[in-house]
């Protein structure tokens, strides 16, 4: 009872607006902040300001304890030690503090390798460019066609000079799961580190830094119904890292700056919430998701899922369509708010890297939407947007059979479907 009222307040929130908004289905992109969360920062940017890091008097003293409970309640989703959590301003940062800081803190002791995949988000691949720019041999492992790592790669790549291993624990695009307990295990025998950037599995899929036996693991505020602007980075007791900034002692030295309490309040409120609706939420996004998937195959040929469908974020779907257009696709679905996987730039059609990286022989259909499902997601937006989708897709089809730009045909799509299927 108390729960559906609360979604109800939510829901009014975010739709007071207008009613003529498009459904939202990007919760990967981003989510709204959850009336709890919102309730439980308010304090902290009025009544109770205090700098927690002056806590000779009490103002000080309760904005400290406020951050320290957030960091109990970070901690506890990961079954970590508070003291292992430091607050950042999102995953980009502590994706960044892990990456460079482990790596370089490594170098003096001869290990000048770093290893990670092709379809990281740019939060990883961009630190990993600076790596190479600084003489580390870097090797960004290929991902089978479901869009997860075949684990010979890596066993290949390691070596006695490998540093640090990065794999994502739930790609931002196609939603695949990667096997990271087994990553780490195969990093800590060739005597490597292992990080993950949890950006989209934190709060959403059972994670835990004992028995995954990770060293550094990145978290979002925004992607979990908390605020935006605050992350944290999970750093095992004992794990080498220079800082990239620096200023006063703040967060062990690593991160300093003042840390912003009310978005810290939250970050833990949204991380006790998260992990509290884990199990049931998990259930209803991928119930919803089963029907979205169904109804559009039933009543569509030619859909192709993107990414292994077992091993994926309940809430995601990445779909092509043969037979369409990407543009045209996009600018027709004008009822629900997706992201695109391909984007035109001027004449060219540019599919991402994480659709290039699974497209072996290049036979995806290149319209590609993300459609990502969420606390706020109910039955009748599936229907809605279910039925939105077949309207459009069959429009296309029939104002253009041939399909135009790169589409491929319809009647192709069973034998893209096997060989994406063929040796994963
Ligand atoms: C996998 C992944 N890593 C990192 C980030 C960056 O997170 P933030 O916006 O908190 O910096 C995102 C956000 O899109 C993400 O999806």
């Amino acid at each position: 009872m108390k729960r559906k009222f609360i979604c109800y307040i939510f829901a009014g929130i975010l739709f007071t607006k207008a009613n003529a908004d498009p459904i939202y289905l990007d919760y990967q992109a981003t989510t709204p902040v959850d009336p709890r969360v919102l309730e439980s920062m308010l304090p902290y940017f009025t009544k109770e300001f205090g700098n927690p890091h002056s806590t000779t008097h009490v103002y000080g003293t309760r904005a400290h304890e406020a951050v320290e409970q957030a960091r109990a309640q970070v901690a506890s989703v990961i079954n970590a030690d508070p003291q292992e959590i430091i607050f950042t301003s999102g995953a980009t940062e502590a994706d960044n503090i892990a990456i460079l800081g482990v790596s370089r803190a490594l170098k003096s002791q001869g290990k000048s390798e770093v290893i990670s995949v092709a379809t990281e988000h740019k939060a990883v691949l961009e630190p990993f460019k600076v790596l190479e720019q600084e003489g580390f041999k870097v090797t960004l492992l290929p991902v089978q066609k479901n869009g997860i790592i075949n684990i010979s790669d890596l066993e290949k790549a390691l070596s006695s000079k490998t540093a640090l291993v990065s794999v994502m624990a739930v790609n931002n695009e196609i939603g695949v799961l990667q096997p990271i307990r087994e990553i780490a295990k195969l990093a800590h025998k060739h005597g490597a580190f292992f990080h993950t950037d949890a950006a989209q599995g934190f709060g959403k899929i059972p994670l835990d830094v004992t028995k995954d036996d990770i060293d550094l693991l990145s978290i979002s505020g925004h992607k979990i119904y908390g605020p935006k602007g605050v992350g944290a980075l999970f750093i095992k007791k004992g794990t080498p890292v220079i800082p990239l900034v620096y200023g006063g002692g703040q967060e062990r030295k690593i991160r300093p700056g003042t840390v912003p309490t009310p978005l810290c309040v939250g970050l833990g409120k949204a991380a006790q919430v998260a992990e509290q609706e884990r199990i049931s939420e998990s259930k209803r996004l991928l119930a919803l998701r089963n029907k979205l998937l169904n109804t559009l195959q039933k009543n569509l040929r030619g859909v192709l899922v993107n990414g292994d469908l077992e091993k994926r974020l309940p809430g995601n779907l990445n779909l092509s369509f043969a037979g369409v257009d990407s543009a045209p696709l996009l600018s027709n679905l004008k009822g629900i708010a997706v992201s695109a996987s391909s984007a035109c730039s001027s004449d060219s059609l540019e599919v991402s890297y994480v659709i290039q990286a699974i497209d072996h022989e290049r036979t995806i259909p290149p319209a590609i939407i993300r459609l990502s499902l969420g606390r706020l997601t109910t039955e009748t937006d599936i229907d809605k947007a279910t039925d939105e989708i077949i309207r459009v897709v069959n429009d296309l089809r029939e104002k253009n059979p041939t399909g135009g730009g790169r589409a491929c045909k319809v009647e192709d799509i069973e034998k893209i479907k096997e060989g994406l299927l063929k040796n994963k």
